[in-house]
């Protein structure tokens, strides 16, 4: 991999030369925000949407944007092989101060990193996966995508070390979302998700869900979810841009539903795919 050419700071060049100082503030703080846009055939999706919460990220961490939508889309694309499903994974944090200090350094310029990265959202889950819960122990700005992500480390870890796909988090009683993912629950037949709220990231893959739901007329709602209704749930997936929508089968170790992924999963897949098909 270390011929693959990645974008760093206005040049293109292969990943083991793209070096940045220890002075960069997302080494020493975390100091910064990014995203991951799937690309189908080449085609980044919703990268609209993407670039709007990557405004919206740096707003919350008072950085400009140092390029416009366009110049993003430009600088993207070509970090994309023609033909293949891909992510690029972007980064921008408030660049190398001289000295390490909390407060934001004067006069220093961003640093702006991307790459591309395969994509195999359904390689293994064909049965499900597993999953399972906690206390939510991230701060209060989850809405931001910020590149500090020890928290949501130490809670996917907790699921690997107990042969789990994903931890799903709650906030006092309440359902809040995955590590690293939007969740969503079928109960009593109705399609639900937590409402957009500082609790959660506004995943892309979650609005796209509720979309194709909403235009096929599928009973669905933004709505609180405490852990007894969760528990009640027929159905419950994680979603995200690099996982699409992928069924839990099992929670703390309790069997969801019938313990293969459901109907409801089952015709979800089938409209995303569909979806995705329609903006190749
Ligand atoms: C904490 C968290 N929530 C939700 C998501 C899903 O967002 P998206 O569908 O935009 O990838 C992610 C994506 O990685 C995430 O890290």
């Amino acid at each position: 991999m270390d011929n693959q050419i990645v974008y760093l700071n206005g040049e293109y060049l292969p990943l083991a030369d793209a070096k940045i100082s220890v002075m960069d503030r997302g080494f020493l703080f975390g100091d910064g925000v990014y995203e991951v846009i799937p690309a189908y055939s080449g085609q980044l999706f919703r990268l609209e949407d993407h670039l709007e919460r990557l405004d919206n990220s740096l707003r919350s961490i008072r950085l400009q944007n140092p390029h416009s939508h366009e110049q993003w889309r430009n600088l993207l694309a070509r970090l994309l092989a023609q033909g293949l499903d891909q992510s690029v994974y972007l980064q921008i944090t408030r660049g190398a101060a001289p000295k390490r200090d909390h407060a934001f350094p004067q006069n220093v310029t961003p640093t702006v990193f991307a790459m591309a990265s395969g994509i195999n959202p359904y390689a293994d889950h064909d049965n499900g996966v597993k999953a399972i819960s906690t206390e939510d122990s991230r701060w209060k700005l989850c809405d931001t995508k910020a590149i500090t992500l020890l928290a949501n480390v130490l809670l996917r870890q907790a699921a690997v070390d107990n042969g789990c796909a994903e931890t799903i988090l709650f906030k006092d009683g309440y359902l809040t979302e995955g590590a690293a993912s939007n969740v969503f629950a079928v109960i009593d037949g109705v399609l639900m998700t937590p409402p957009k709220s500082p609790a959660i990231l506004p995943g892309i893959t979650r609005d796209v869900i509720l979309e194709i739901a909403r235009k096929n007329n599928i009973p669905c709602s933004e709505q609180a979810i405490s852990k007894t209704d969760f528990k009640k749930a027929s159905e419950i997936w994680v979603t995200s841009s690099t996982r699409e929508i992928i069924p839990i089968v099992e929670l703390d170790a309790e069997t969801i539903g019938s313990g293969k992924p459901g109907a409801v999963w089952k015709t979800f897949y089938k409209l995303f795919q569909e979806y995705k098909q329609s903006i190749r």
